[in-house]
């Protein structure tokens, strides 16, 4: 007797890709996801918003270009269910985003996620607490000085080092645990205080990571000389405090990680520049107005924003993320050389870290 057999439904059938089964071009997965909630900040850091590009006649993104908290959540829940583990919200500076603790509410929501925000202390010593109870577990402070002249130089803002030094206690305080501190050193500017730097947070629990300075958009008139190696990071803090490497926290993880021998705590290192970490990216990244990114150094994004408000099912908007993420190539840190600094990419502000 022959049995008749009924084609299963496809929409019965859970897609190959659901949590995460597919990859890019070169076999790397997607875990992160990195949104940008504004493209605006009250400082103009000189290696991120020079002020002579970014003075008062800049155009920042009118209001209504930006993916609302509701449109950010669906969209991040999309992500999520493809497999994504952690999102980072940035900016510019996403503190300056009204009520940003309601975004962090709607995507504590979401399963099994790390859900952190990198800020630059301005805002959050009044945040801290509200964030938290919100559902952020923790945060990372970017902080490039402790010397207040050193300091107030690069922000060019005129602000001072002892208030963000208050809102990384207020974010401790609050239980925004591990803080990590993020300075990016750049060559004649502030490498003189690394060592300064690391000493200030031994015994904190405080993690200090030393970021080579990169060639990010097109803005800062980047050259490979401004750049201290993480190398050199290492053996000068080494030399004072012995260290010893420790393993990554998880796959795929930026910073490369010490350890002090005499159990003061650990710094990390990334080494964008001197040692790319493209083989292991995992991270995609959301641009404050819908944009799908999958490399830092892009110079344009795919549009889901158009999707989200032209009425999309999550299923569609998910095809077109896994379609995106399986044409991805991007490995631009190892093919980085003079020319390729000088190209038109989007700028860190709009992006994010
Ligand atoms: P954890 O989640 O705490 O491990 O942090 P993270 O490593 O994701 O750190 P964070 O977002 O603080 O990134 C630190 C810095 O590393 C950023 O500000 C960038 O300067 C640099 N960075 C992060 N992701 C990338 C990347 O994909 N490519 C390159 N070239 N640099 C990156
Ligand atoms: N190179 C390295 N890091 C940078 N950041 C901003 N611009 C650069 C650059 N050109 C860092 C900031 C902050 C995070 C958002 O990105 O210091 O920690
Ligand atoms: Fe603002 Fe951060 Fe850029 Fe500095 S590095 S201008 S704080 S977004
Ligand atoms: Fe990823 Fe691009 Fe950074 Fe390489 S350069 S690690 S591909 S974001």
């Amino acid at each position: 007797m022959i049995q008749k057999v009924f084609p299963i439904r496809t929409s019965l059938r859970a897609p190959p890709y659901e949590g995460g089964a597919f990859a890019d071009t070169l076999g790397r997965p997607l875990r992160d996801l990195r949104i940008s909630v504004t493209d605006r900040c009250n400082f103009r850091c000189v290696y991120c918003m020079p002020r002579d590009v970014f003075g008062p006649d800049h155009a920042f993104l009118p209001h209504d270009e930006l993916l609302s908290f509701e449109e950010i959540a669906r969209v991040a829940g999309v992500f999520v269910g493809l497999g994504v583990k952690k999102i980072r919200l940035t900016g510019g500076e996403p503190l300056v985003r009204r009520d940003l603790h309601r975004l962090i509410g709607l995507l504590a929501k979401l399963p099994d996620i790390d859900l952190t925000l990198t800020t630059n202390g301005s805002l959050l010593a009044k945040q801290a607490q509200a964030l938290k109870d919100a559902g952020l577990q923790r945060i990372t402070v970017s902080l490039d000085s402790l010397d207040d002249v050193t300091f107030r130089a690069i922000n060019d803002a005129d602000y001072p080092v002892a208030r963000v030094l208050e809102a990384i206690d207020a974010a401790a305080a609050a239980g925004l645990k591990p803080v990590k501190i993020n300075m990016v050193v750049k060559r004649g500017v502030n490498d003189h205080q690394v060592l300064d730097m690391a000493q200030h947070w031994r015994h904190t629990g405080h993690i200090v990571r030393f970021i080579e300075y990169m060639d990010v958009g097109s803005t800062n008139g980047w050259r490979m000389d401004d750049v201290v190696p993480s190398a050199e990071v290492v053996k000068s803090i080494g030399d004072h405090f012995a260290l010893e490497p420790i393993d990554p926290g998880y796959a795929g993880e930026v910073a490369e990680r010490w350890r002090y021998k005499d159990g003061a705590g650990e710094i990390g290192v990334i080494s964008s520049v001197t040692q790319a970490f493209c083989r292991d990216c995992n991270r995609s990244r959301l641009s404050t107005e819908g944009r799908l990114f999958t490399c830092l150094f892009a110079s344009s994004g795919h549009d889901l924003k158009s999707l989200v408000r032209g009425g999309a099912s999550d299923a569609e908007l998910r095809d077109q993320i896994v379609a995106v993420w399986r044409a991805r190539g991007d490995r631009y840190s190892e093919i980085r050389t003079a020319e390729t600094a000088r190209l038109h990419k989007v700028e860190m502000s709009y992006i994010g870290g």
